[in-house]
């Protein structure tokens, strides 16, 4: 028996587990993956007593990425760039900190929905963990603009700092027709709306939410209700983003590929 985890808090609604227990189905592979509630600073000790008692390997959610960033002896190049960690695996004795979830998400938008990054407009809505976990990822599929519009423009610039690439840009004002738009706000989360021109979606527009709401083929999150009366051409929300993440993440940990088309459909006809 192979022992994993995910920490956060809440960590109740994760749905790693559970995408976790497929994987090892298709290895014939015998783990347990427990959900671990982590309170208020509590995120070393917890790590450490799951580390102690036999864990080989972890993934950590909200609000603990940076905890596991600082954490982490070793760091992969797009968990240092973003500055956070969603995946620890320990090698030889050695914390490795990785961050799967801008890969999770480019394999979801090229391999599954089958959008093309290469020479397109792409716009990241928001300037948060979420957006800083991807943008490396983004960039290494070769997009020909990566803006980034936020409320707070601080935040925007600062990740435009650290990549220090041309095609990536901070704007205070999007331009008109993106290929691909990706809502990384939580504002939808919390039942607000997003404060964006209609005219950055036109009917070539490909429009990805990271949150997932999309059930019986229809629209729930309100950014994709949006990009659809918008006349998007195409829209999905970030369900495929989780299982790809988990994937790539079980491959640090065993080495080995898994399929996640089948792990995507179960997880759907659960939503
Ligand atoms: P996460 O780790 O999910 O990215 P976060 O770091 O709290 O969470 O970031 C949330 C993002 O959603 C931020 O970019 C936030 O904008 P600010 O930086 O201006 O706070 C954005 N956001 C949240 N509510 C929003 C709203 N109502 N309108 C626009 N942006 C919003």
């Amino acid at each position: 028996m192979r022992r994993l985890a995910v920490f956060g808090n809440p960590i109740a609604h994760s749905r790693s587990p559970e995408i976790h227990q497929h994987f090892a189905a298709q290895h014939a592979f015998e783990i347990s993956c427990e959900r671990i509630l982590v309170p208020a600073n509590g995120f070393e000790e917890y790590v450490r007593k799951f580390i102690n008692s036999g864990g080989e390997g972890f993934n950590i959610t909200a609000p603990y990425k940076q905890d596991a960033f600082g954490f982490s002896a070793q760091l992969s190049e797009p968990a240092s760039l973003a500055r956070a960690v969603n995946t620890i695996s320990i090698r030889d004795g050695v914390i490795w900190g990785d961050n799967t979830d801008g890969i999770g998400l480019t394999n979801d938008i090229t391999n599954n929905l089958g959008w093309s990054i290469d020479d397109k407009k792409v716009l990241l809505l928001g300037a948060g963990g979420a957006v800083s976990g991807v943008t490396s990822d983004l960039l290494s599929c070769a997009p020909k603009k990566l803006h980034i519009l936020n409320r707070t423009l601080s935040k925007a610039q600062e990740i435009e700092q650290i990549h220090g690439d041309k095609r990536l840009k901070a704007i205070v004002r999007p331009e008109s027709g993106y290929d691909i738009i990706i809502n990384a706000t939580s504002a939808g989360l919390k039942g607000e709306l997003l404060d964006i021109p209609t005219s950055i979606v036109t009917d070539k527009s490909c429009c990805y939410d990271m949150t997932y709401g999309i059930s019986s083929g229809v629209a729930t999150t309100p950014f994709l209700s949006w990009s659809s009366k918008q006349g998007a051409m195409d829209i999905a929300d970030g369900l495929g983003m989780l299982v790809e993440q988990a994937a790539q993440a079980f491959k640090i940990w065993f080495s080995v590929d898994v399929e996640t088309r089948s792990v995507i459909e179960a997880l759907r006809s659960t939503l």
